[in-house]
This record gives structure tokens, sequence and C-alpha cells, in this order.
């Protein structure tokens, strides 16, 4: 079979030559951005009179009836073809003839895959901006009905002071209200067209490479045509704050997995986001957190792929730029996917609020209030520290914790302590007046909930 390009060429290369230099197996996830681009090109074609009315209109059939097929799973991509372009426009040819050539006036698949790319990041980066907002909306239900369930909250994975669960969940609402940003952000890069910049010097012909823009709803046009072949920047910044996310992603995973441990207890998580062993009957592994924890190092892989292939490539293309697809569709595959696994197992887990409850009461996670009891009072807090550190020591040698002592313990060990330093200890009484501005306060929390909720509501 003669290529599209063949003209120049007296010899065709070996079937598994084409085989391994073609992207159809791959790019042809691209095919409704492909054509969609072509259409907004034939349109400016014939808007532009550099073809006519009915060519254009006989191009636009033909691409549709293309598309149509390609829905169906009716096309039989070659590697003949090498790519996603080049097989729609053999397609296009045999579906209306000859007239189908001319599409590609004006054009370069240079400046068509570059389209081609910013469409599929432009359309995934909004899937993946509603994908966070499920997700920060499951951690709002979380957190609005566990407020006043008190966990230990850790420093070095040692119990440090008590906090709220609620506030526990809102940090992770924060964290992803910062990746929702940063995706909206790259859109601004993202959302500029390459198209009309030809192979990398632009064309003699009278484009109008702002309609195309227009018509393909994107917000500008690239001001340089070697540029705008040659940039992959915005996958770049799709990858990098997809990274992100799924850095986030897997910090809540690996604490999902131990609050879900025997030890822990803290949660159990919907049979529907569970497994079992095969052989050990009562096991409920969770292996969907796993999984999204282990899946974070390939979104970091491609990532780090891209920039390596991108370092040393001279303007404008380069065949190596096909090599930038395979990550970037992982890495969409796999945070889309991630994210919507975890808006569902986190809405359905169950918050074991009695266990939670255990813990704290057993604990010295209330020691921090003794030392701030007794500062209040006029003691330097350094010397506070000192008497509550050897207080502590005292219980862990007789087995009892701060609430067990008595009056005259505490006396013994500084006058300023009265009998109210009970109701000070108590995990409510230490969460709730931990009032500062972003504190675990019972009442901070609900407002931030309140404004995590406009913040949501406002997009
Ligand atoms: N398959 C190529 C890619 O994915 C399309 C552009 C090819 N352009 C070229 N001049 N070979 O990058």
């Amino acid at each position: 079979m003669t290529k599209l390009w063949g003209g120049r060429f007296t010899k065709q290369a070996e079937e598994w030559v084409d085989a391994f230099g073609a992207s159809i197996p791959f790019d042809q996830k691209l095919v409704e951005e492909d054509i969609q681009g072509s259409i907004a090109h034939v349109h400016m074609l014939k808007n532009q009179e550099i073809i006519t009315e009915e060519e254009a209109s006989e191009i636009h059939r033909g691409l549709k009836a293309v598309l149509a097929k390609a829905k169906n799973g009716e096309l039989e991509y070659s590697v003949q073809n090498e790519d996603i372009h080049l097989n729609i426009e053999k397609f296009l040819i045999d579906e209306i003839g000859p007239v189908g050539g001319k599409l590609h006036t004006g054009r370069s698949r240079n400046d068509q895959v570059a389209t081609d790319v910013h469409l599929y990041v432009r359309n995934h980066t909004q899937t993946v901006m509603n994908s966070i907002r499920a997700l920060q909306q499951a951690l709002l239900l979380q957190a609005e009905e566990h407020v006043e369930t008190i966990i230990p909250g850790y420093t070095h994975l040692q119990r440090a002071q008590p906090i709220s669960f609620g506030h526990h969940m809102m940090a992770y609402f924060w964290m992803l209200e910062r990746d929702y940003g940063r995706f909206e952000d790259s859109l601004k890069r993202t959302n500029i067209s390459p198209l009309g910049a030809g192979a990398l010097a632009g064309t003699t012909f009278p484009i109008d490479r702002r309609q195309t823009a227009e018509e393909l709803g994107f917000d500008d046009i690239y001001q340089n045509s070697l540029d705008a072949v040659s940039d992959r920047d915005f996958a770049l910044e799709f990858m990098s704050a997809a990274s992100t996310v799924m850095m986030h992603l897997s910090r809540l995973a690996e604490e999902m997995i131990f609050w879900s441990s025997q030890e822990f207890q803290f949660i159990e998580l919907d049979d529907s986001f569970a497994t079992g062993s095969s052989i050990m009957p009562q096991k409920k592994n969770p292996d969907m957190a796993e999984l999204i924890r282990g899946k974070t190092g390939r979104v970091y892989g491609n990532l780090m792929g891209l920039y390596t292939l991108l370092k040393g490539l001279p303007l404008a293309y380069n065949k190596d730029m096909q090599e930038d697809k395979e990550g970037l569709f992982d890495t969409v595959r796999t945070l889309e996917g991630s994210l919507d696994i975890f808006a569902g197992m986190v809405e359905t887990m169950e918050v074991r609020t009695e266990k939670m409850a255990e813990t704290t009461s057993k604990d010295f996670s209330n020691a921090t209030e003794l030392a701030d009891y007794l500062a209040v009072k006029g003691v330097p807090f350094r010397e506070a520290h000192e008497i509550v550190g050897k207080l502590v020591l005292d219980c862990i040698q007789n087995n009892k914790y701060l609430v067990d002592l008595s009056m005259e313990e505490f006396k013994a060990a500084n006058g300023a302590f009265e009998e109210d330093i009970y109701e000070v200890l108590k995990p409510e009484t230490v969460v709730s007046r931990r009032n500062s501005e972003g504190g675990t306060g019972f009442e901070q929390v609900r407002a931030a909930i309140e404004q995590g909720k406009k913040v949501i509501n406002q997009t």
C-alpha cells in the first residue's frame, strides 16, 4: 500500500518497521479530538475561500461519517498509516474520494497533533476538576458528621494531641482545593490553539487561525509558530498537578490502610472497596487504597518520562515527541480512576467512633493541656513542660494515666493545680479549646466546613 506521503520514496518500509514507528495503536484515543480539529479547519478553509463550499461540505460530511464509524468501533486502523491523523485522512478519502485530500491544505500533522493533545488535555482537565470536587464533597460529608468525633492527632506517628476527625478530613479537603486551583490555572496555558502553525513556519495560504481557535473553544492562539508545535509544557503541567494529587491520595490511602487495621480499628471500609484473601478467611484487605498508593509511582514516572523526553529536543517537531502520549494517557486514566475510587471509598467508610473515643481516653495526648494550664497560672512554659514530663513518667511507671492522678499528687507536683484540672484533661475539652483560627476546636471545624461548602459552590 502506498503511503499518503509516498511520492518521494522508491522503496517501502517493511511492515515491522512501520509497526515500530506507528502511534496508531495508542493515538486512536484522539480520534474525536482529531476530527473535531479537522472540522474546524475545513470550515475555516471554506470561509477563507481556500476551498469551495461544495468541497467543504463534502469533507464535512465525510468526516462525520468517519466519526460515526469510529464511535461504532467500525474503523480498522492500520499501522501502514502510522497515526490517527493519516488513518483518518485515508478513511476520509475512501469515503468521499480524492476531494478528501484537500483537507490537509494549509496544515501539517505537527500543528494537528499539537491541537489534538491540547484538546485532550483540556477535556480531561475539566473531568479531573469535577472528580476532585466529588471527592471534596465526600470529605465534607464525613467532616460534617464527625466534627465532635475525637481521634489522636499524631506527629512522628506518635500520639501528639487529640483532634476532631472532621478536622482531619478537612485537611484533605484543603489539599484538594489547592490541586483544583493548579488544574484551573494550567487551563490558561492549555487552552491555547497551535492550529495554523503549520509544520513549523506558518503557511502561505490565507488561513485565519483565530477562526479555528474560536470554533474549538480556545481562548487564544500561540504567538509563535515554532513554539506552537514544539510546546508540551501544558502536558507537563497537567502531569505535575496530577502527581501532586496522587501524592495527596497516597497519604490518605496510607492513613486509611492503618486506620482499618486490627491495631487501629478506626474505620471499616465498605465491602465494595475491599477484597478478601484466597487463603485466610478472616482477611479484609484495603486493596484499592494500597493500589492507589502504588499507582502514584507510575504517575510520577510518566512526568519524569516527559521531562526527559523534551530536554534535548531542538525546535521544532521531532519524532521523539510521539512518545509524549502513552504516559499522558496513562496518567489521565490512573488519576481519574483513583479520584473516583476515593470518592466512593471515603463516602462509604464506616467511622468507628467508639474505638476512636477509647484511644484518647487512655493516652497522654492531653499532656500539653497540663503544661498550658500551669503556664496560664504563671509558671514559665519550659518549667511547666518539665513538671508535666515528670508526671507522665510517673504515670507510665505506675501504669496509669494523667486523669488517674489524685488531687494530692497534682498538688505535690505544683501548687497551682486545682480541682478544675480534671475537666481540662477531658479529650472533648482539649479539642474544643483549640479555638485559634484554623485549629481543631469544634467551632473552627464547623466554620471551615461552611467555608469549604462556599468554595465549592462558587465553581
Ligand atoms: N504521530 C505523530 C506524533 O504523535 C504525529 C506527528 C507526526 N509528524 C511528523 N512530521 N512525523 O507525534
